[in-house]
């Protein structure tokens, strides 16, 4: 399932994000906050379990959440949407997968891989800002299943049809989330219109 994020604050914050007069501060804080936006529609159906608490005045029949949930960023851009959903989930852990995309073959290529020890029973969130050719989430979810994660969401910024249609055909049981849909990738790998290198901007390494 494919879920494209149509809110307008979201989709005003996004377009802060595509323009390239924007600079890294305003790029980085515009990522932050759409993340929390993002955050509270991904989590909208998350189960939760019943418990008693005792309030200052009775017992109250509530509920909490029944999962753990788990943050997992695909290294490096993806770190630019811990924060803003951390905010909103205080007790999430958080794992961490490093992908680097070769320029020519577009193929990831791992060099980093450390996760908290409940993703078999953790509602995962897989995060990276763009969803390109789908080669790093796939890999990513790949990665995660071996170590026993079930219950898996991809949260993107941006996506194109192509890594849309890569994790459909390869992780057809995880929801995929995204701010935008955009057309295509060009020749090199880029989504277009997108918003450039991710990371580069985050970063402020080009
Ligand atoms: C970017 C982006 C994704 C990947 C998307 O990362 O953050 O991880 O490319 O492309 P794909 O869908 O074709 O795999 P990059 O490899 O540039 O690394 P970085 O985050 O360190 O800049
Ligand atoms: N990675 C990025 O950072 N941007 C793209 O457009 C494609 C892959």
């Amino acid at each position: 399932m494919v879920t494209i994020l149509n809110h307008p604050l979201i989709t005003h914050k996004l377009t802060i994000m595509r323009n390239k007069e924007t600079k890294t501060k305003d790029f980085k804080q515009n990522l932050d906050e759409i993340a929390g936006l993002m955050a509270y529609e991904v989590c909208r159906d998350l189960p939760l379990k019943p418990i008693t608490v005792e309030t200052p005045v009775a017992a109250c029949h509530t509920y909490e959440l029944q999962n753990d949930i788990v943050l997992i960023p695909i290294l490096r851009a993806g770190l630019g949407l811990v924060n803003g959903i951390n905010d909103l989930i205080p007790t999430a852990k958080v794992g961490f997968i490093g992908l680097y995309r070769d320029e020519e073959t577009l193929e990831p290529h791992e060099y980093f891989a450390k996760f908290p020890n409940n993703l078999a029973e953790a509602v995962n969130l897989v995060l990276d800002p763009m969803l390109a050719t789908g080669g790093s989430a796939c890999a990513a979810i790949d990665m995660i299943k071996k170590r026993g994660a079930k219950n898996i969401k991809l949260v993107c910024l941006v996506g194109a049809p192509e890594g849309v249609a890569a994790v459909e055909k390869a992780h057809p049981d995880v929801d995929i989330y995204l701010a935008a849909l955009d057309e295509k990738l060009n020749d090199k790998g880029y989504i277009v219109p997108g918003l450039g290198d991710a990371g580069d901007r985050i970063f402020g390494t080009k």
